[in-house]
């Protein structure tokens, strides 16, 4: 069976925890995709992580440590899914090695944060170029990726196919600091251009926009060659 693999915003699901009738529904389009594919389901650290190190940021500054109280959050949203969605590799995975493993026993798995310096969207990045899956869904907040960044510009506009080197362009600019890396990192973008996977950005709000770009249909940006 071929293998998707879903980047799942952590503030998609904290937005999620507030309306159980969403959370049910992005659970029944997990199972639907599972029927097709396998799935990992890699998720981020949401307002979790980035309340905690904003607070933490006051009393140290080793990025490390801050990135690893976001890596704790990735963590708890792992297991919420776990509990969530029954019927998945009972723990969260962190190592491509395991994943392999997992993917054996479970048709979809829950995998979290590693290590500092990086984000969610450049694990799944690592974990779908292990498994050699073709497709990364990135279920974001937005509807896609923008000329410029949608919550600070009222004129951005939405741009639905892109290469990698478009892409790249576009986040090259982005800082990036312990719970607030862009949208993807630069170095995640390399490694689907190298491996040739295809990558979906959609508004992960609405679950069925995840079911859609599973399906091959034309939702949110779609990065490719
Ligand atoms: P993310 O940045 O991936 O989660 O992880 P997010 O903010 O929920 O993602 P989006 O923006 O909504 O899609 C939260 C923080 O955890 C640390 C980083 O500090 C990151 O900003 N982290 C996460 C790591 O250091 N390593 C990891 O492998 C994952």
């Amino acid at each position: 069976m071929k293998a998707v693999v879903i980047s799942l915003g952590g503030s998609v699901l904290t937005t999620f925890l507030e309306y159980p009738e969403k959370l049910n529904k992005f659970k029944r389009i997990i199972h639907e995709i599972s029927r097709r594919y396998k799935i990992v389901l890699v998720v981020g650290g949401g307002s979790t992580a980035r309340k905690y190190i904003n607070v933490a940021k006051d009393f140290t500054e080793n990025k490390s440590i801050l990135d690893k109280i976001g890596i704790a959050a990735t963590e708890l949203n792992a297991r919420f899914l776990i509990a969530l969605l029954e019927d998945v590799y009972p723990k969260p995975i962190k190592t491509t090695d395991e994943l392999l493993i997992a993917l054996q026993n479970s048709n979809i798995v829950v995998c979290s944060g590693n290590e500092p310096g990086v984000s969610t969207d450049w694990d799944a990045a690592l974990f779908a170029d292990a498994i050699g899956a073709k497709l990364l869904i990135n279920a974001t907040r937005v509807d896609g990726i923008y000329d410029k960044n949608p919550t600070k510009n009222k004129d951005a506009r939405i741009i639905n196919r892109l290469t990698y080197s478009d892409f790249f362009e576009l986040m090259k600019n982005q800082s990036s600091e312990p719970g607030n890396y862009p949208l993807f990192d630069l170095s995640a973008i390399k490694l689907l251009e190298r491996s040739k996977i295809k990558l979906v950005v959609v508004n992960g709000l609405e679950p069925d926009n995840i079911l859609k770009a599973a399906l091959g249909k034309d939702v949110g940006s779609i990065v490719g060659e």
